[in-house]
């Protein structure tokens, strides 16, 4: 357990390397990995496939790629499509918590080690995947929670975008969030919707909030993404409001876009997620390839940036 504990915490926080190159070890043979994504929602998701691809192609690895646009459904199908072509890895995102069980088996049965990455599965039987790689989502929504009580203090009427219904993001997010909260009763979750992790719906929720009778009440949003809180911003805006002051807007991810409104003054804070798991992905494999031993939980290492820091920052951001 202790060992476990300790390869998790140097696996995240100097990004070991468990391998070489991914040819060699397969006396030749290419590294076949099948990678079911869950769609392009979000630029967070966009660099996340992106990093994915990138570090394949560095690697030599074959890389069989499927975008499941948002559907367990889909995601299964390519699982089941991956274990019929006898890959070497499964890896994937799992755009839900819940119902990977049969599938997973399936995986188990044929023999094909499964990595997690960036969204948890919920299982009560940990032989069904080797390792999990992403952010701690509760953390996340804790340290938004922060960011309020800190910079807006100990009253405030919060509207809430939330992530694709039934998420680890966004289950997580709230929990953390609403932990925080708890001690703070001052700090009231007014309204509570989800935006399904997109521009197009976390406008027009925002929209609908703000026309609703507590609209006018409304002094910070908290949005699950930078996405949805970049489309709630122009609903702000449209609805006469101003973004960052009238209501002030703390957000996830910390992608390009986010750090832009924050130097326009529109968005406030972003805690970030950091979606470049390609490297990590791919050291797991080539652990996976080698026989070695695998922390069961890899966690990413992640800040957050306010409104003050952001046109520094935006300097060095790389998605
Ligand atoms: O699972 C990570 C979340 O999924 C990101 O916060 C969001 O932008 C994405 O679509």
């Amino acid at each position: 357990m202790k060992r476990v504990l300790i390869l998790a915490i140097v696996a995240a926080t100097a990004g070991v390397v468990f391998g070489g190159d991914s040819q060699d070890r397969t006396g030749g043979k290419q590294i076949r990995v099948g990678f079911a994504q869950i769609g392009a929602e979000s630029d967070w998701r966009k660099a996340n496939t992106e990093s994915i691809k990138a570090e394949a192609a560095a690697r030599k690895i074959d890389l069989k790629f499927s975008d499941a646009q948002q559907k367990q459904e889909n995601q299964i199908k390519a699982i089941r499509a991956f274990i019929a072509q006898g890959v070497d890895v499964i890896a994937f995102s799992p755009v839900v918590e819940t119902g990977w069980e049969p599938v997973l088996k399936e995986c188990k049965r044929a023999g094909i080690p499964v990595i997690l990455t960036d969204r948890a599965v919920d299982t009560q039987d940990p032989s069904l995947y080797l390792t999990f790689i992403g952010a701690d989502f509760v953390e996340e929504g804790r340290r938004a929670a922060n960011w309020v009580v800190k910079s807006v203090g100990d009253k405030a009427n919060i509207a809430e975008l939330q992530g694709t219904p039934g998420s680890a993001p966004a289950i997580d997010r709230k929990k953390g969030f609403e932990e925080v909260l708890k001690q703070h009763p001052g700090l009231k979750i007014i309204k509570s919707q989800s935006g399904e992790f997109t521009r197009a719906k976390g406008k027009e929720v925002m929209e609908s909030f703000l026309k609703s009778p507590e609209g006018k009440q409304i002094n910070v949003l908290f949005a699950h993404n930078d996405d949805m809180a970049l489309g709630a911003i122009q609903a702000i805006e449209e609805a006469g409001l101003k973004p960052g002051a009238d209501v002030k807007v703390v957000s996830i991810d910390g992608v390009r876009a986010a750090f832009e409104a924050m130097v326009a003054g529109k968005l406030n804070c972003t805690v970030e997620c950091n979606p470049l798991l390609g490297p990590q992905l791919f050291d797991a494999v080539d652990a996976i390839m080698a026989k070695k031993e695998l922390p069961r939980r890899i966690v990413t290492k992640e800040s957050v940036f306010e409104q003050s820091e952001a046109a520094t920052a935006i300097k060095d951001r790389k998605y």
